[in-house]
């Protein structure tokens, strides 16, 4: 099963997919971002990339671009990984039921920005991650699957966000792999 995985920084999650891809061939990773850490990363590993920093670019021009290059690598599935550009409802209903999201909250808790953050000042004891199917409305489409993270007292938003990370790594390719046998 070929996927392509969308980043915008640091890749963690790209990598974890990478290093951990049983049943699916990661076959391509794109970028808004060109200086994105990732896209070095994947470089190094010879995996094909696409960039176009998306900055000042009409969003219909820049995802018809995408489009092109998912389709020249005959993508199947599209798995988001700290890809920090909202796709438009008309991206994201053609590819319907094929692009998969990691999120740092246990959604419907949390959807958007500085999730640890609010966990923390709400008081919660547990956090985690969620993967979930795209839609055109943010962070709001079925869950895949989760994973539970404690949230220990003293906890700051830098010391959640690496638990939850970790707990992002082991969840996110397991829950791809699940996905593409279905
Ligand atoms: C992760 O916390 C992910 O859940 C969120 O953005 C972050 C990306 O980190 N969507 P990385 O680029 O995968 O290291």
């Amino acid at each position: 099963h070929r996927v392509a995985i969308l980043i915008s920084g640091r890749g963690s999650n790209m990598k974890a997919l990478v290093e951990q891809a049983r049943n699916y061939e990661v076959v391509l990773v794109a970028s808004n971002k060109p200086l994105a850490a990732g896209l070095a990363w994947a470089r190094e590993q010879a995996i094909p990339t696409w960039t176009w920093d998306s900055r000042g670019v009409e969003k219909a021009a820049w995802e018809s671009a995408l489009d092109q290059s998912l389709e020249d690598h005959r993508v199947g599935t599209i798995a988001l990984a700290g890809f920090m550009r909202i796709l438009s409802s008309e991206f994201t209903r053609r590819w319907a039921g094929r692009i998969l999201n990691i999120h740092p909250s246990l959604l419907p808790k949390y959807r958007g920005l500085e999730t640890h953050k609010r966990a923390i000042e709400a008081g919660d004891k547990i956090s985690g991650c969620s993967v979930h199917l795209v839609t055109e409305e943010l962070d709001s489409g079925d869950v895949l699957a989760q994973a539970e993270v404690p949230i220990h007292q003293g906890d700051t938003e830098a010391s959640l966000e690496a638990r939850v990370l970790e707990a992002e790594h082991d969840l996110y390719p397991k829950a791809l792999a699940e996905f593409v046998e279905r």
